[in-house]
């Protein structure tokens, strides 16, 4: 390999720091519908193809990179956050888990609302980084969990909210056993979606909807219903 395809590779394998990313990329800015959160948000100008995994240099090969979902407020948070700081009893005092946190817009208006402690669970790097600049932008504790907690048993937290788990069916099939396992060892879940396919609706029970601009959306484009649920056993 010549030098310059060497200098090449290594810039290539070069990975961005996140956070100073996230500082200078994304706009700091109240949340559509929840605007007593503030998050680092996505805009055009963001680049956020920039932060996806760097090319592996033996190969050039990639791993499928993730979208940056943590980069956008989705319906199905926007809900729940709206939903704990509009009935803050939902939370006081309580120990909430934010699965598939995300930006961390749940736990962080969870914490505002009240909430003794908050756990986000997130498995994407990148919003990990995110989840913490999001935290402290906004003032608020949150523990921050960066590892698959579905695979394990259920943390010690009274209340699980899931906010937009059931994007993908292959994600739904993994958060389905866990939520199972929440609500067996005494933990109630409540999850936010705007009626996405995988949504398990035959073990929901519609609790309330609030009208709120989706990720994705066009610009201008018309808030539509989506709701807050709560979980509840096959049995019921
Ligand atoms: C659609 S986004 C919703 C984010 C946020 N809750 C909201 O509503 O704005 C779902 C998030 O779940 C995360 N996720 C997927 N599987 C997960 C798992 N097993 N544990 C923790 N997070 C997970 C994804 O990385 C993604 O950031």
């Amino acid at each position: 390999m010549s030098d310059y395809s060497a200098g090449k590779a290594r810039e290539r394998g070069k990975r961005l720091d996140p956070a100073d990313f996230i500082k200078a990329n994304m706009r700091l800015a109240p949340v559509p519908s929840v605007p007593e959160v503030r998050l680092y948000q996505a805009h055009p100008g963001s680049g956020l193809r920039r932060l996806l995994e760097p090319e592996d240099e033996s190969d050039g090969s990639r791993p499928d990179p993730q979208p940056p979902y943590w980069a956008y407020a989705w319906a199905g948070g926007t809900v729940l956050a709206r939903y704990v700081l509009d009935r803050p009893s939902i939370v006081a005092g309580k120990r909430v888990l934010d699965l598939g946190a995300g930006s961390g817009l749940v736990g962080i208006a969870a914490v505002k609302a009240g909430a003794r402690a908050a756990i986000a669970a997130e498995i994407d790097r990148n919003g990990v980084v995110a989840l913490r600049l999001n935290a402290q932008a906004n003032g608020v504790a949150i523990e921050i969990v960066g590892t698959d907690i579905t695979a394990g048993p259920p943390p010690a937290v009274d209340l699980v909210l899931a906010g937009d788990v059931f994007y993908a069916q292959d994600v739904g099939q993994r958060m389905m056993p866990f939520l199972d396992r929440c609500l067996a060892s005494g933990i109630d879940v409540l999850v936010g979606d705007p009626g996405r396919t995988n949504l398990p609706l035959s073990r929901l029970r519609l609790l309330t909807e609030y009208q709120v601009p989706d990720f994705g959306d066009a610009k201008g484009a018309a808030a539509k219903p989506s709701g807050v649920f709560r979980f509840e056993p096959e049995d019921r």
